[in-house]
């Protein structure tokens, strides 16, 4: 709808995610304005409501007129150890904050324009809510945003729910029924060097004192210079890399292509988040293990790909995405492009935080409990098992990275993650998120990027030119 329109008579409705949503009622295919947190969100008219709310045994149902940009906030699932009691943890002083427009931070000035409006409030819990903001504090939202908080934005008109097809479904099924150990992949997934991921993580932290970065997040001059340090090495390892701007402002996304070797459109994309998030108020976002990590993880299976002469049979994608921490906006724009051009994506498997468990706990894999393909983390999980028997395998409720992008185009999805539960990297959205610290485990991103890196062999398939 346009900025500032007055929809008559029109209700939100925000009830917990079922994949079956629309099946309660057809008037809400063509009110979903898309998934949040554990949330489903839709904007109907009356009579739909009422007739949806008879058959949902959960939800809240709000008032909605004259909306600027709709923005979910939601809490992430945090340990308790590293929460803290004090406000800084309260999404109150935001929201007060935000009726103050004349507000603005260093970094948001480079996007900034000028106008801003009053912030509306359409529905609060606990751990999320529902605002209306003018589109200028959307997008630089996460800079004033409480730590454990993330948004998302959400789309300006309904968008179709797409389920992953039958028959994409069916082949992720094929492909774990498949699913064996095989010698020549475990000795190539084994030689991801952990010297080299070291060495790559530094660089992009600005730990190594050859590198000029401060901060990856999306507006900030370090994401440039990542960007074009992540292109230039992930082409030495012989992929055609694109730099895609989406949005104005915005580091591009990294978008690097090996082709196959097979005449197929079938397509495997790995992925992980480049852009980073510092402290409240500091410049410094170092980004170690949200998402160096990750990034680095997809580096050293890039380094590893031409070490071993691998080509593979189907296309390969190995994607870093930008705009993760202001709510998945690389990834989205991505995703969509994909879709529009019926892109043949047998899995997609995002990488978001693999370095940190805490003091004592083995080292872990997490699987999202909601958001993704069961077919694809089933996948995932019985890969581990077979490649990286050494980690323990679980569910987690932190969620959700850019493979929830994906998931919304209806192409088969997953995300691995550093632990088997809640988040509880004390380091977590701080600028403090270096890679020489306790609890941060080379060994561990190591042990995941193994999995991912297999899960990309078997479902590609390959030949070695060594
Ligand atoms: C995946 O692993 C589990 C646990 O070992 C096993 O029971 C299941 O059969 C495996 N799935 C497939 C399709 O092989
Ligand atoms: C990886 O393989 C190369 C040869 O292909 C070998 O020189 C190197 O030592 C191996 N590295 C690891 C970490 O296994
Ligand atoms: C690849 O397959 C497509 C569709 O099956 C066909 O039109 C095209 O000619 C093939 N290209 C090559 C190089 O074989
Ligand atoms: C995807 O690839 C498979 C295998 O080559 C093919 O059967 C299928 O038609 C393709 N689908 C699309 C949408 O291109
Ligand atoms: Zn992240």
């Amino acid at each position: 709808m346009l900025a500032n329109t007055v929809i008559p008579l029109a209700s939100l409705l925000i009830t917990p995610y079922d994949p079956h949503i629309l099946s309660v009622n057809p008037c809400l295919s063509d009110s979903y304005y898309g998934t949040y947190g554990t949330q489903s969100v839709f904007v109907a008219d009356n009579a739909c409501i009422d007739s949806s709310t008879n058959s949902l045994t959960q939800g809240i149902v709000a008032p909605f007129s004259a909306v600027q940009q709709l923005i979910w906030l939601q809490h992430q699932a945090v340990e308790e150890a590293i929460k803290p009691v004090s406000f800084v943890d309260e999404l109150d002083a935001l929201l007060s904050e935000l009726s103050h427009p004349e507000y603005v931070t260093a970094d948001e000035q480079r996007v900034l324009s000028n106008q801003r409006n009053e912030m509306q409030l359409l529905s609060r819990t606990a751990s999320s809510a529902l605002i209306s903001v003018d589109s200028e504090t959307a997008r630089t939202i996460d800079t004033r945003l409480p730590r454990f908080w993330k948004s998302s934005p959400l789309p300006s008109s309904p968008v179709p729910f797409i389920p992953v097809p039958s028959d994409a479904v069916k082949r992720v099924r094929q492909l774990l029924s498949t699913v064996k150990f095989d010698p020549v992949v475990a000795s190539v997934v084994n030689n991801i060097s952990i010297p080299q991921l070291r060495r790559d993580i530094r660089y992009l932290t600005g730990e190594d004192p050859a590198s000029s970065i401060v901060s990856r997040h999306s507006f900030s001059d370090g994401a440039l210079v990542a960007a074009a340090w992540l292109k230039e090495h992930f082409e030495a390892t012989g992929a055609s890399c694109t730099l895609k701007e989406f949005l104005n402002g915005f580091a591009p996304n990294v978008v690097c292509s090996y082709k196959g070797t097979v005449n197929t459109t079938e397509t495997v994309l790995l992925s992980a988040h480049y852009d980073s998030r510092g402290s409240f108020g500091s410049t410094r976002a170092p980004g170690g293990n949200d998402d160096g990590s990750g990034t680095t993880a997809l580096l050293g299976i890039a380094r590893t790909i031409a070490r071993k002469g691998i080509t593979f049979r189907k296309n390969v994608q190995l994607c870093a995405f930008a705009g993760e921490e202001q709510g998945l906006y690389g990834s989205r724009y991505y995703a969509k492009e994909l879709r529009e051009k019926d892109a043949n994506l047998t899995l997609m498997i995002q990488a978001d935080m693999l370095g940190y468990h805490a003091a004592g706990e083995p080292p872990q894999l997490g699987l999202p409990d909601r958001i993704g393909t069961p077919e694809v983390t089933q996948l995932v999980a019985n890969l581990s098992a077979i490649y990286s028997p050494e980690l323990k395998v679980g569910f987690t409720p932190a969620c959700c990275s850019d493979h929830q992008s994906f998931h919304e185009q209806g192409f088969p999805a997953t995300q691995v993650f550093e632990r088997a539960g809640r988040i509880a990297d004390p380091m977590y959205h701080n600028s403090g998120d270096l890679s020489e610290r306790e609890g941060y485990d080379f060994e561990q991103i190591k042990s995941i990027a193994k999995v991912q890196f297999a899960a990309l062999l078997h479902a590609a398939g390959f030949d070695l030119l060594e």
